[in-house]
């Protein structure tokens, strides 16, 4: 899967999607080749660069003015030496000067990929992968930069990452350390965004790129509900099925920075890695640092082709849990349904209730410790309030596991209130600037998670829970950003280094409680979905994926979501009606169809329900069961976004031999003409039957002439009782759905 050519000095990493070529430049500077769809293993590099220089371009050879790195497409650029893009890194000496000249040095070629140390990463086997290293070498620093690029069998995927090594001569300060950068030929792209706020997180944006820069960021501390660690760039014609895609993404959760920035020439230069702001490391003589791994992958199937090489390379490669690719248990959290206000007795009744449902397990959220009757206090106090849970949580597990059902417990990890006893002991574990005020975010300060003593502190304490043995499953919140970003226990030389730490030390928790109790799930969660990104997914394999459980507004979300992430990664609950954030009445049945596109679960008072709500819960449970590892565990598609005021989704098995249809109707359109839509990723030479209404339809009917959606109102059907024609199950009206299951015949 890699090849590296001694006469033209170039690399080749390709398998049978894509190649990645790279080269030595004539100045030992790695220049770019091609990335693409897979070609010729003697492509001919003379076709694929050209040199060329211009007036005002400068050119590091006094007789070849042809030559410009200004112009070039380059593999991991240097400041100041000609190019007047934005470089890939940054080093100052201890004169001040931040000129590097980092030629090519030496590589190794291996077969499989190692993981990074105290980082999450992708992993593989020897079969399944091959990594590159290529080092370059500056001599008047003596630092070298080891450049990683892995490949992976049948994923259109390269992961990449840099190692800074500092050798003998003096100390040095990375100002700047990305992941990835490389060039793009062209620049008539189209680039795709995943943001929102907190409860409408990952809507799916396109906008033009121009001459210029155009970035997504975040300074806040996480990945952030506000844009997401991703972003693609497609060609103008490139549908969801069709069409060049290339996406990059960070394997990180703090402050992020990734740039697509166009040149005079029409070419795209794509950043990515740890953002700059607010950023240094100081590199002692012989230390090394090393970046956060970066996705790129290359699509020519669309939005969905690129998605769906996420999505298999998360679930194969990066969720490490034993959950990764195993079916999620069906839940009932307990926060929507009682918040703060809750009793032993009541809990237990929301469980028998559950377990008569079908639910698999409970989950206690926020609430249990402390005086935790309101989020101003207790956060960080963890222990148990036995006011309220008499039996603590050890006893209160134990019954409900004695019940059948498995236990979750939620914890804050990161955070504190002013008024607990955690903050009145220990001031010094919060971060914050001495002889300054701190701002409240949820009525919340921010524990120093970049000294390792507060780590190891927070790491006893739930331990002490978690060591009773009937946790199963943990809920890790975190509810606020990070501002007067300090850390006391770093050296003035050091402060820049804080908000990297930061996140190293939530990795280190994270590492050390998976590795501890392998077999708990952990659900990652940030005021909903405020930390959905890969470095989460790599211990916790599924993160809540919003605060708000509005199925309408789930569609939104989810859809944007699953643009990188999948399925199985993405934490939907069924919730009250009204519902509790925007106040939107859907029936049950919708907010059960939307929700099955996800880990399943239910996140409302159960004890208040009437018999025929709790019969369609019943029954809803036995469907889900039956097709959850289609849904959960297959390749999902992306079918409608809005178009007939309908969305529609699609999961095939692995095996093609089954596979389930979602279509989601928002407003009503009376007496439209008739529509279909067509599916996709089935076995052509097969026929299915759809359990729902019986009928038998050829694979490549379904997918050439389509699936005909339902009939709306037509002025025809009066009857109050009229429940569609049975063909697809959708109700007419506002807010209706159907959810349909087809069996190979
Ligand atoms: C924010 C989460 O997103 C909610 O689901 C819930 O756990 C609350 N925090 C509890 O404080």
């Amino acid at each position: 899967m890699i090849n590296f050519d001694e006469k033209r000095k170039s690399f080749h990493l390709k398998n049978n999607c894509i190649s990645y070529i790279f080269y030595i430049m004539k100045n030992g500077h790695l220049g770019h080749a091609y990335y693409g769809e897979s070609i010729e293993d003697d492509v001919s590099l003379e076709n694929l660069v050209r040199e060329r220089g211009c007036v005002l371009a400068p050119c590091p050879f006094k007789d070849n003015m042809n030559f410009s790195l200004d112009i070039m497409s380059q593999e991991y650029p240097c400041n100041g030496t000609g190019d007047f893009r934005d470089a890939a890194f940054s080093i100052r000496d201890e004169e001040g000067s931040t000129i590097t000249n980092f030629k090519y040095h030496s590589h190794t070629i291996k077969e499989g990929k190692e993981i990074l140390e105290g980082l999450p990463s992708t992993f593989a086997t020897k079969d399944e992968s091959m990594q590159l290293e290529v080092c370059l070498y500056d001599d008047v620093l003596d630092c070298k930069i080891y450049l990683s690029y892995t490949i992976f069998k049948d994923i259109s995927a390269i992961v990449r990452s840099a190692r800074f090594v500092n050798g003998q001569k003096q100390n040095l300060f990375l100002e700047k350390a990305l992941s990835l950068s490389f060039d793009l030929f062209d620049s008539d792209y189209k680039m795709l965004t995943l943001d929102g706020a907190w409860s409408r997180e990952r809507h799916l944006h396109e906008r033009e790129i121009r001459e210029g820069q155009t970035s997504i960021e975040s300074k806040r501390g996480a990945s952030s509900i506000f844009t997401n660690p991703f972003f693609a760039l497609k060609k103008e014609h490139t549908t969801e099925h069709i069409g060049d895609i290339y996406g990059v993404s960070l394997i990180y959760s703090g402050n992020f920075k990734a740039v697509a920035e166009v040149n005079a020439y029409d070419s795209t230069r794509v950043n990515i890695g740890i953002n700059p702001y607010d950023f240094e490391w100081k590199l002692e003589k012989n230390e090394s640092f090393i970046t956060p791994e970066a996705i790129c992958v290359y699509s020519p199937l669309g939005v969905n082709g690129m998605s769906q090489n996420f999505h298999k390379l998360f679930k194969k490669h990066l969720m490490k849990s034993k959950y990764s690719n195993q079916i999620r248990p069906i839940l009932i959290n307990n926060w929507e349904a009682t918040y703060f206000d809750f009793t032993e007795d009541k809990i237990l009744q929301l469980a028998k209730g559950a377990k008569d449902l079908g639910i698999e397990l409970f989950v206690l959220d926020d609430g249990w410790f402390g005086q935790r009757n309101i989020d101003t206090k207790s956060l960080g106090d963890w222990d148990v309030n036995f006011d309220k849970l008499p039996s603590g949580i050890e006893g209160l597990a134990k019954k409900i596991t004695d019940m059948g059902l498995k236990f979750g417990l939620w914890f804050e990890p990161e955070m504190v209130n002013e008024d607990s006893n955690l903050f009145r002991e220990h001031e010094d574990f919060v971060i914050g600037t001495p002889n300054r005020s701190r701002s409240y975010g949820r009525n919340q300060f921010v524990l120093d998670f970049a000294n390792k003593k507060v780590v190891d502190y927070i790491f006893e304490k739930m331990s002490k829970i978690l060591d009773c043995g009937y946790i199963s499953y943990i809920k890790w919140d975190m509810n606020r950003n990070i501002t007067e970003q300090n850390s006391q226990t770093l050296d003035k030389e050091r402060k820049k280094e804080f908000f990297h730490r930061y996140i190293l030390g939530v990795y280190d928790l994270y590492e050390r409680l998976t590795k501890k109790y392998p077999d708990i799930l952990f659900e990652s969660c940030a005021s909903g979905g405020g930390r959905f990104d890969p470095g989460m997914l790599y211990y916790a394999p599924q993160a809540w994926c919003s605060d708000d459980t509005d199925a309408i507004e789930r569609l939104e979300i989810q859809y944007g979501t699953s643009i990188v992430y999948p399925v199985s990664s993405m934490g939907s609950h069924v919730s009250a009606s009204p519902n509790h954030q925007i106040r939107r009445s859907t029936s049950l049945k919708m907010r059960g169809d939307v929700a099955a596109f996800g880990t399943f679960g239910y996140e409302l008072d159960i004890t208040k329900m009437s018999n025929d709500e709790l019969n369609e819960i019943k029954e809803q449970i036995i469907a889900y069961k039956k097709y959850r590892e289609t849904i959960q565990l297959g390749t999902f598609y992306r079918l409608l976004k809005g178009k007939y005021n309908r969305y529609a989704f699609m999961s095939v098995s692995e095996s093609k031999d089954k596979f389930v249809l979602g279509i989601f109707k928002t407003l009503c359109k009376p007496n439209p003409g008739l529509k279909k839509i067509k599916l996709k990723g089935l076995d052509e030479n097969a026929h299915y039957k759809c359990n729902e209404n019986n009928k038998i339809y050829g694979a490549k009917e379904l997918m050439n002439f389509g699936f005909m959606l339902e009939t709306e109102f037509t002025g025809l059907v009066q009857s109050k009782d009229y429940k569609g024609t049975l063909t697809a199950g959708e109700d007419i009206g506002d807010f209706t759905s159907c959810l349909l299951t087809f069996n190979k015949i």
